[in-house]
């Protein structure tokens, strides 16, 4: 098989297991935050093999508007081309579902989301300024960047 596409099944779930949850933290270190979104979204485990490689979390935002709440790949397995995957099956359970656009919200310090999410047609439409510094208890650092900012990215889907 080759490395770089491998065969990811998607199921969507409803009960959260403990090993998912600790994906959802990869991405969001806020449970808080995480209990939250997940009352209102629909969560997918993505498998390979049988074995839990990622998971992704998707909010209806308004008629037009899908939010990817979280997405996260296991830690060993990153760097493989499952995040890709990931955020092209986000993309196609938008345009099913018959949304206009889709967002994603990451940190100004996310160097390679901002990568993975422009590459994959996102752009910058907003910043919240200060929402990592406002939101959370400690200061979070990436990259040796500190993470203030919140920015956010939409794909439109009609291109
Ligand atoms: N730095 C630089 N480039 C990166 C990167 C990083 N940290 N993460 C991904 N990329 C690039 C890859 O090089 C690849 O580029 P290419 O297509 O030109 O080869 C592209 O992005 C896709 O990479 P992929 O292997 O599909 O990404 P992944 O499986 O590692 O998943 C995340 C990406 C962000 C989902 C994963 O790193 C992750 O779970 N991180 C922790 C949780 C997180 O931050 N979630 C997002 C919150 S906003």
């Amino acid at each position: 098989m080759n490395p770089l596409a491998p065969d990811i099944l998607f199921e969507k779930i409803d009960a959260i297991e403990a090993a998912v949850y600790d994906l959802l933290l990869l991405a969001d270190p806020s449970r808080d935050c995480i209990e939250e979104y997940l009352r209102q979204s629909e969560v997918y485990t993505a498998k390979r093999g049988g074995e839990l490689v990622g998971v992704l979390v998707c909010l209806q935002h308004s008629a037009a508007l899908m939010e990817i709440k979280n997405i996260a790949v296991k830690e060993d397995l990153q760097g493989q081309g499952i995040g890709k995957q990931l955020l092209t099956k986000a993309i196609a359970l938008a345009k099913d579902k018959q949304y206009e656009r889709v967002c994603i919200g990451t940190a100004n310090s996310s160097i390679g989301q901002l990568y993975l999410y422009q590459k994959l047609g996102f752009e910058v439409n907003e910043i919240i300024h200060n929402f990592f510094t406002d939101n959370y208890p400690e200061p979070i650092f990436e990259n040796g960047i500190q993470a203030k900012h919140m920015i956010i990215l939409t794909k439109e889907l009609d291109t």
